[in-house]
């Protein structure tokens, strides 16, 4: 299987790349992300406990650490899912603290979201047609005056021809017609990550992407996620496998009980004492 991986990564030089769907913006900041003295708290639980840290442009970044440490409410924070108590996020020099996901979302910084229940009966096609637009789709819905008929139609026209650049890239076009809820855990995940470049994010936050995907639907995966990378969007990924991470993130933050415990590159955290403690301390 890992042959397949190999040959895969070797001859994909002809994939396409989403033509249309954005990629960084020209004038995005070289730290895009700035996360300072984040705090959240539930009840008594001090989820996250002051975490600051900062994400270049253009790289791919793990966000490790034992179950409970914080990972998925410092990205419900990022996002706007949740409102943190303290501390502030900063994307593309604007204060985004505490704004709905919507807007965070309008501005580039995006997670990706399960395919919803109620979407599961629906195809991949429709599912990607309803998924939120980017601020180009989103101008569809105000041009109801008579004279800008065409440019509706031709917004239109754009759209679905990014659906499909959206679908090619991520190998799934032949899926489009396929009801959402037949699709494998790999699929699926497929689908999520197209309908995220939809938005036309520069940066998106994923949120254990390769969980129940099949090694060989991973390495393709993996393979979009580096490709968009050279295109120049910014990617923070949490992900339980170790290997995974260390092999293709050029830095690793690692939060242990709600605080940043190292940040740095695969190798240094690797190493890191306290690091090995607290892995072992949670399987203890
Ligand atoms: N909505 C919530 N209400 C109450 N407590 C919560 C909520 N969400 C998270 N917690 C608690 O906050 C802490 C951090 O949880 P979080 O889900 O952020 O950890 P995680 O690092 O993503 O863990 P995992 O690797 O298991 O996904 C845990 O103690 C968790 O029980
Ligand atoms: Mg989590």
């Amino acid at each position: 299987m890992s042959e397949t991986a190999e040959s895969d990564a070797a001859g994909d030089a002809e994939s396409p790349s989403v033509a249309g769907l954005g990629g960084g913006s020209p004038d995005m900041a070289e730290y895009p992300l700035q996360v300072e003295d984040l705090r959240k708290q539930f009840g008594g639980i001090t989820a996250v406990d002051g975490v600051s840290f900062e994400i270049e442009a253009g790289t791919m970044t793990g966000l490790i650490g034992p179950n409970g440490a914080g990972k998925s409410t410092t990205f419900n924070c990022i996002t706007g899912m949740y409102d943190p108590d303290g501390g502030t996020v900063t994307f593309n020099g604007e204060d985004v603290t505490g704004m709905d996901p919507h807007d965070i979302a309008q501005r580039g910084l995006v997670r990706t979201f399960q395919i919803a229940r109620e979407l599961s009966d629906m195809t991949v096609l429709e599912n990607m047609m309803l998924a939120p637009k980017g601020q180009r789709g989103e101008r569809l819905w105000q041009s109801v005056l008579p004279g800008t008929r065409d440019r509706v139609i031709e917004q239109e026209t754009e759209l679905v021809e990014q659906v499909w650049d959206a679908l090619e890239f991520f190998d799934i076009d032949h899926l489009a017609s396929e009801r959402a809820g037949n699709l494998s855990g790999g699929q699926r995940k497929l689908l999520e990550l197209a309908r995220a470049m939809l938005t036309d994010p520069d940066m998106l936050l994923l949120d254990e992407p390769f969980a129940g995907v099949n090694p060989t639907l991973e390495a393709r995966l993996l393979e979009h996620v580096h490709e968009l990378r050279k295109q120049g969007y910014t990617f923070l990924i949490v992900e339980h496998d170790m290997d995974l991470i260390m092999n293709n993130c050029e830095r690793v933050i690692v939060m242990h009980q709600g605080k940043l415990l190292t940040d740095g590159t695969p190798e240094e955290v690797r190493s890191d004492e306290e690091v090995i403690e607290a892995y072992l301390g949670g399987q203890a």
